[in-house]
């Protein structure tokens, strides 16, 4: 390994190669840290980490008041976000030095322990989700990095993943600065940015239901600068359910998780959180609301899960005839996976692996990822959401798609394993290649 890093470091050192905003040649971080590198934007997620002050510039060591008269030149509309918030209103101001530091040459980009430095309480609660395990805000940055296909694909394609994921290393992704504004990050749409899209449509799923409705109705005329706390809000949003009572954590209620793998609902520590969320519903409905509701909740995951086992052994049929093609054989190995380059074998479902499902698998194997990633966990957020009707349409999905693997692999069965040679389109395609150059 060690060899493998000292190539690295020759190839990052030669001129032009590296980027020039880090003095130090820069490695990646996480368990695959030797086989990426940082892109320029990677300073303002992972600032810790990766912010190097544009030396050369500016220089100086400035007072507080002397930052915001340049600055309100150079960049009026922070300064302008600064002076309308409470940082600028409270007793002694929260000057621009007290999270970028007063030397021009040696900036800071605040992280989550310099905000810490004064709201304690805050940063402790994200940080005891760590003990909930993934996923977790607090946890969102290693899940990036250690996953293999981060490191396999092109900077290009996960560059995205970090937008999302920094929600661990920074904490202006709720309250956006220089706002820092409470009453922005109460509202749907701070979580919005991220909590969209497959494989977490939380947007569409909340706003199916009766609260989101309610709150799209009427939530204009609601005064966000309340706290989050019963009795303040007639119909609850993101934060009021996952961040009761402006608690900074998000993981001590969550029993089902992602949905993502079958799990037992009635352990002794999933039976405190689901008392946490009782609690929750509890500030609107009687307790048998929520009683029922979680009851249908473990019903929902349960016939999910009906439906996609005997999909996962169809497929696992297919592979033991050798009918998965291109096979793990016929197709490049993860880079990052050694198992899958001694002994190639299709991954299939979330036990052999969930990483290796994403991309680079034959049309059958895909088209049951989408099934049980997209449209199963779609299913879910419907029915945890309280949007049955979305739910509903999801399993509907969800069977179509389930019907259509079938008739799949019915076909591959009656094709049988004839020989035929994919290495040309596979092994050397031009995505292959474009990879191995832009990893
Ligand atoms: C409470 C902390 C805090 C204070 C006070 C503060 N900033 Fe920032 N500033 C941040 C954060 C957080 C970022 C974003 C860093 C990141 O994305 O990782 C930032 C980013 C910046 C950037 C880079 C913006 C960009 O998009 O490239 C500039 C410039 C900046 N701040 C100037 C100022 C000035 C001038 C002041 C004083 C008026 C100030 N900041 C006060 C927290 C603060
Ligand atoms: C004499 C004018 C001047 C003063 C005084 C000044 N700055 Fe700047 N600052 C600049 C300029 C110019 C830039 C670069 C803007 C650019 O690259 O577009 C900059 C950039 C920054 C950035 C962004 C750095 C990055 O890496 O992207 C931050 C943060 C910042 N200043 C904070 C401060 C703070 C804090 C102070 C006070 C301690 C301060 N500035 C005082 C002119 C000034
Ligand atoms: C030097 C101390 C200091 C630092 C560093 C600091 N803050 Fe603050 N912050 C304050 C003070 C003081 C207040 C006002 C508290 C009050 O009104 O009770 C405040 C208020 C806030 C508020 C509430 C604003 C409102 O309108 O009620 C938010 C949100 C906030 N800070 C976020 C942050 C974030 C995020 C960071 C890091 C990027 C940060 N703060 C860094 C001292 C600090
Ligand atoms: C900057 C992006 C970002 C923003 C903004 C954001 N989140 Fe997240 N959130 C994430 C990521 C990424 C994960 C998954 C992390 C992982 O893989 O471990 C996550 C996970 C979660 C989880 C799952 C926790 C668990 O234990 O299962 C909840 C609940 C959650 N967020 C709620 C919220 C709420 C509520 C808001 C708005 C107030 C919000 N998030 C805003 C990125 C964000
Ligand atoms: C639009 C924002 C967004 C993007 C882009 C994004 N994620 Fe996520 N990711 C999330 C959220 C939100 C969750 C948690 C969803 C939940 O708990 O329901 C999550 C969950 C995960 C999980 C599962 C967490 C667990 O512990 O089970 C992994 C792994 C992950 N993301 C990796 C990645 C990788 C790798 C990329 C880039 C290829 C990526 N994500 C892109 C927002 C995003
Ligand atoms: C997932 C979204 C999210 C993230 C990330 C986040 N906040 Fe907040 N923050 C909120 C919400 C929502 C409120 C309003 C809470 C309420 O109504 O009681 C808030 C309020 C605050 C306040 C206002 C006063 C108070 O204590 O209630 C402070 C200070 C604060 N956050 C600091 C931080 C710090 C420090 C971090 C990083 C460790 C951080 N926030 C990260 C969503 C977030
Ligand atoms: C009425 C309360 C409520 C509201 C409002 C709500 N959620 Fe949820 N959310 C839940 C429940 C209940 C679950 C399932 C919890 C479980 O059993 O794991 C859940 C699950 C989740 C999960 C997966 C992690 C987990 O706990 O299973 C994420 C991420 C999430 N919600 C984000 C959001 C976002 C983002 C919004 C706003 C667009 C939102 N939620 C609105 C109650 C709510
Ligand atoms: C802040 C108050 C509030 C909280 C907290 C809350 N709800 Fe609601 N809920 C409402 C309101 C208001 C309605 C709309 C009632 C109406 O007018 O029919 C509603 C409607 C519902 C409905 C639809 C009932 C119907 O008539 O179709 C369900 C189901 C539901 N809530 C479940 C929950 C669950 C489960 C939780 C906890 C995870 C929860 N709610 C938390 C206020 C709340």
């Amino acid at each position: 390994m060690w060899i493998a890093r000292l190539v690295l470091v020759v190839l990052l050192a030669t001129p032009g190669a590296a980027w020039s905003g880090l003095p130090d040649p820069p490695l990646g971080t996480g368990e695959h840290a030797d086989a990426w590198r940082p892109d320029p934007m990677h300073e303002y997620w992972d600032p810790a980490t990766f912010h190097r002050p544009e030396t050369g510039r500016m220089a100086g060591i400035f007072a507080g008041k002397e930052c915001l008269e340049c600055h309100a030149v150079i960049t009026p509309g922070i300064v302008k976000d600064w002076q309308a918030s409470r940082h600028a209103t409270t007793g002694t101001p929260v000057l621009c030095p007290a999270c970028h530091g007063e030397d021009h040459q040696k900036l800071i980009f605040p992280t989550p322990q310099t905000c810490g430095t004064c709201h304690p309480e805050r940063l402790a609660q994200m940080e005891e989700e760590k003990k909930y395990g993934f996923p977790s805000h607090a946890l969102a940055m290693e899940r990036v990095v250690d996953a293999k296909h981060f490191a396999d694909k092109p900077k290009a394609e996960v560059a995205s993943c970090l937008q999302c994921h920094s929600v661990a290393s920074k904490c202006d992704s709720c309250h956006t600065r220089h706002r820092f504004d409470p009453a922005e990050a109460r509202r749907p749409e701070a979580c919005l940015p991220c909590h969209s899209g497959p494989p977490h449509p939380d947007d569409e799923s909340f706003f199916a239901s009766v609260h989101g409705q309610k709150y799209l109705q009427e939530g204009k005329n609601w005064d966000w600068n309340r706290k989050l706390a019963p009795g303040n809000y007639p119909a609850p949003t993101c934060a009021y359910c996952h961040m009761r009572n402006g608690n900074h954590q998000v993981a001590d209620k969550a029993v089902w998780k992602f949905g993502i793998r079958e799990i037992n609902p009635r352990t002794a520590e999933n039976t405190i959180k689901r008392k946490r969320w009782q609690e929750t519903c509890a500030d609107c409905h009687p307790s048998g609301v929520a009683e029922g509701f979680f009851a249908a909740l473990d019903a929902e995951r349960k016939a999910s899960w009906n439906l996609l086992y005997p999909v996962e052994a169809l497929l696992k049929k297919l592979r033991s005839q050798g009918l998965l093609r291109p096979s793990a054989r016929e197709r490049p190995p993860y880079p990052m996976d050694l198992m899958a380059r001694l002994l190639p074998r299709e991954r299939i479902g979330f036990f052999e692996g969930q990483a290796s499902a994403f991309y680079n698998v034959s049309a059958i194997e895909r088209d049951y990822f989408e099934l049980w990633y997209f449209n199963s966990l779609a299913a879910y957020k419907g029915m945890a959401h309280q949007a049955g009707g979305y739910a509903k349409s999801m399993h509907e999905k969800m069977e179509e798609a389930a019907r259509a693997i079938e008739a799949q692999a019915r076909a591959l069965t009656e094709q049988g394993a004839k020989p035929l040679d994919l290495t040309p389109i596979w092994m050397e395609g031009e995505y292959t290649r474009f990879n191995r150059e832009h990893n």
